[in-house]
């Protein structure tokens, strides 16, 4: 994995610096956009003094199905370490669902022998279309596949979205797939939703943020602890009439009968957890897997067959079990200057902490050399962002200005939540705020990059607080009647900059590169650094001046 030297750009003599604004896109749009709408002079004059030009970030350009997918974290990242555009987990399931390749693997062999040995069968999951985590249609084929192959029992355990969907969509997909069990209903085949809950509130916890989420999730959907419901429609209803939360933030539910929960876990049963996206999988498999569990007093642990849409973890090997085989993203930025000597250092607060370590080096958690590398993690609040809009982004500068300054690193990266985190809240006024925070920190951090005689590349992995209002089918802004806007709490399929900052660049942006995307980044980092990129990189985005 040895880097040949750059015939024709010269290594940057102070230290690459990649700044990843998490969730801040650049709209066609005026209206509900918070990144226009907020006072940001550094960005402004950054982006209008050096070299500027918009990358793709959603849909085939980060390996997503289609162009109408929003990007996300997850692609956005691997995209940016790995310098190439793998085909990524909604592609890859849908894939082998329409193949059959899925039904043809051990991890659905064991599933299905399980169930027809007594056993229920569970499905665990994001309840919507998004595409991020999950895919409601990948749940419909599971359960049409076990029907078929003969399984008896099966219960649902669904997860509200409103944070990839509409804040407010949960009944647009419980009400017709509750027709759709109606129809799938038979003597022989027994197929009800058992519990559930708003996302943000039980089960998808990540990055070790909130353990208290899973353990919500594991009482509800394990242990059948929590309120009762005829139905999850009455479970949706009553809490929103009850409380003003959207469907992220709804609590959790239990479907019961007399008072019995109808689904629990128990010996016996299999479980799919079917989000194929891995960081807020990764607890809840931890606690069906772990033998020996600390995070929280989980009770017996039921013996179960578990499996998930895809392994989650490269490097720990979570689960063990799974359906389909993830993206083998290898020969990684990260890794390439690891085995070449370079330095590097990561930050992030909890919420993204893994973005840039564990999407960024190709969905695994370790490191390629610990003497060479270092990431730091400062803690998230546990808080509603929009209270908090702010959030960590002074004290992640305060820590990079530190590393910058120590000489000690070659090559930088962070992620700054803010414009994402809070752009999910669907609180405008939260992500305006949350912008102008994100600025100052970029006007005390660029002198100091550029005072070590450094490069940044200021980008963004994917969209979000450039368009806090539903969109109607023409890219307009929705209003009710009354004028009102909707609040969209979800991503956005709109480019994000990529500005390079440098003192004296003896490069230009290159301009022969139709549409360039965030694969781009990788082998200009390389350039910048001073190296070739490996052939097979999508091209570096500067050429000699
Ligand atoms: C989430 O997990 O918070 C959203 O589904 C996607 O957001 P992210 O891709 O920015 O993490
Ligand atoms: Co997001």
């Amino acid at each position: 994995m040895k880097l040949a030297k750059s015939s024709q750009f010269p290594p940057c003599p102070g230290p690459v610096v990649t700044i990843v604004l998490d969730g801040v896109g650049i709209s066609p749009r005026e209206d509900g956009d918070a990144v226009k709408t907020a006072r940001t002079p550094t960005l402004d004059k950054l982006m209008t003094t050096y070299p500027m030009t918009p990358l793709r970030a959603h849909g085939t350009a980060v390996g997503m199905p289609s162009d109408e997918d929003m990007g996300n974290s997850e692609v956005g990242h691997n995209a940016f370490g790995a310098g190439r555009v793998f085909a990524q987990g909604a592609k890859l399931v849908a894939e082998s669902i329409a193949s059959g390749h899925l039904w043809q693997g051990k991890a659905w062999h064991d599933v299905v022998a399980t169930a027809k040995q007594g056993g229920c069968l569970h499905f665990l999951g994001l309840f919507s279309d998004g595409n991020v985590h999950s895919h409601i249609d990948h749940l419909r084929a599971m359960l049409e596949q076990a029907k078929q192959e003969g399984v008896s029992k099966v219960r649902l355990h669904i997860l509200l979205d409103g944070r990839d969907v509409g804040e407010t969509s949960a009944l647009d997909y419980v009400d017709p797939f509750e027709e759709y069990l109606t129809q799938l209903r038979s003597e022989q085949f027994d197929v009800a939703i058992a519990s559930g809950g708003g996302r943000m509130t039980i089960t998808m916890d990540r990055y070790e943020a909130d353990w208290s989420m899973v353990e919500r999730g594991w009482d509800i959907h394990v242990r059948g602890l929590g309120r009762q419901f005829a139905s999850a429609h009455e479970a949706i209803t009553t809490y929103r009439t009850e409380l003003n939360v959207i469907d992220q933030d709804l609590p959790g539910f239990v479907i019961a009968k007399d008072g019995q929960a109808i689904g629990k876990i128990v010996d016996g049963d299999a479980v799919v957890f079917f989000n194929f996206r891995g960081d807020r999988a990764i607890e809840i498999s931890r606690a069906f897997i772990e033998e020996q569990f600390t995070p929280f007093a989980r009770g017996p642990l039921p013996n179960v067959t578990y499996a998930g849409m895809m392994q989650y973890d490269g490097d720990t090997q979570l689960p063990p079990r799974f359906l389909v085989e993830p993206p083998t993203i290898d020969r990684t930025l990260g890794e390439y200057l690891a085995k070449n000597g370079v330095s590097q250092y990561a930050i992030s607060e909890t919420q993204k902490y893994g973005h840039v370590t564990y999407f960024w080096n190709g969905n695994r958690s370790g490191k390629f050399d610990e003497t060479l590398e270092t990431y730091v993690e400062i803690p998230s609040d546990v808080v509603p962002f929009e209270q908090r809009p702010w959030m960590k982004c002074a004290e992640i500068t305060d820590a990079l200005i530190g590393a910058i300054r120590s000489g000690q690193y070659r090559y930088l990266r962070v992620n700054y939540a803010n414009g994402d985190m809070v752009g999910h809240t669907g609180n405008f006024e939260a992500a305006v705020t949350a912008m102008q925070g994100l600025d100052i920190q970029l006007a005390r951090l660029i002198p100091v990059i550029l005072a070590a005689q450094g490069t940044a590349i200021i980008t963004a992995d994917h969209g979000n607080a450039d368009e806090m209002f539903e969109l109607d089918k023409k890219g307009a802004v929705k209003r009710d009647a009354e004028g009102r806007t909707k609040a969209k709490t979800s991503h956005t399929l709109n480019p994000v900059p990529f500005v390079l900052v440098s003192a004296n660049p003896s490069y230009q942006l290159r301009t022969n590169l139709t549409t360039p995307g965030l694969s781009n980044v990788a082998a200009t980092v390389l350039n910048l650094l001073g190296f070739e990129a490996p052939d097979d990189y999508d091209a570096s985005l500067i050429q000699p001046l």
